[in-house]
């Protein structure tokens, strides 16, 4: 039998979630304002930036769950997966948009997930610089500061803007491919550089759609709630080893579903975990 969260544990990890996404989102901002003081390290290539903001930011949610649940288990962009015991795993980006943040753009958040076997149930997302929160959680809806939102309910892919991400874990003719053939046939891209937040604009109706080749749990799980939440569709992003390796992602309203196989199959990419 699938492990649910009962209505009280998930309401007492709501509570946490969303409390510690603005107390989070506050330490970060801070680092934001400062940012000329902040030393840029370089994960892998020339994109893959990381600042002590992402992981003071880290180390003060993963104390927070520690506190209140120290059975659950963690898993966190900066430092990785810590096992629990009660089956509940929390899924933290502390900074999502690193590269906008640290370049002085305002497009970055926090974002926070509660998954147990296999589903995100609670799903938070703070953008501190435009004072959005963001959140979910399973059978009790979606909201944008406390106002129930709901994806764009009637746009097909070609009349909205997809939210699409790309990083340098993908060949980049890929993305040439997905970019022509969306334009083709009369859509139009988006990217700010927080996939986090893209998923949130998709919940609340500014984006059609998300969709990106690769992308790791972290960046995707508390979106993929609030798009279920908010009415909307999402592919099987955990199915195989998708929690701790990653995997590709789409997700939008219901009408624009057809329309992103449809371009997939142009595109000559698999349709599986989607359609
Ligand atoms: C990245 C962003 C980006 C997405 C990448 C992520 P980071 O996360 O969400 O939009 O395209 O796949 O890795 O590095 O800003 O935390
Ligand atoms: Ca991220």
């Amino acid at each position: 039998m699938k492990l649910s969260l009962s209505p009280e544990q998930r309401a007492a990890r709501l509570a946490l979630a969303r409390e510690v996404a603005r107390e989070a989102g506050a330490l970060a901002l801070g680092y934001f304002e400062r940012l000329s003081t902040l030393a840029v390290e370089f994960k892998q290539g020339g994109q893959d930036v990381v600042s002590i903001a992402d992981r003071e930011v880290e180390v003060l949610i993963r104390a927070r769950i520690a506190e209140a649940f120290p059975e659950d288990g963690v898993l966190g962009e900066e430092d990785g997966l810590v096992e629990g015991k009660s089956g509940v795993l929390w899924v933290v980006d502390p900074i999502d948009g690193t590269s906008p943040f640290l370049n002085g753009l305002s497009h970055w958040c926090v974002s926070i997930a509660v998954a147990v076997d296999g589903e995100a149930e609670i799903g938070v997302i703070y953008a501190p610089v435009s004072s959005e929160f963001f959140s979910a959680a399973k059978g009790m809806g979606a909201f944008l500061n406390d106002a129930p939102i709901s994806v764009a309910p009637t746009r097909a892919i070609e009349d909205g803007l997809l939210g699409f991400g790309s990083n340098h874990r993908i060949p980049p003719a890929d993305v040439g491919r997905f970019v022509t053939a969306l334009l083709e046939a009369g859509g139009m891209f988006y990217r700010n550089g927080s996939g986090a937040l893209m998923l949130a604009y998709v919940a609340c109706g500014r984006l059609v759609g998300y969709y990106e080749q690769h992308i790791n749990s972290w960046d995707c799980l508390a979106g993929l709630c609030l798009i279920k939440e908010a009415g909307g569709w999402h592919n099987d992003f955990l199915a195989g080893e998708g929690m701790l390796k990653g995997n590709r992602i789409a997700g939008g309203a219901p009408q624009m579903k057809a329309g992103l196989i449809a371009l997939l199959e142009r595109v000559g990419a698999s349709t599986e975990t989607i359609a």
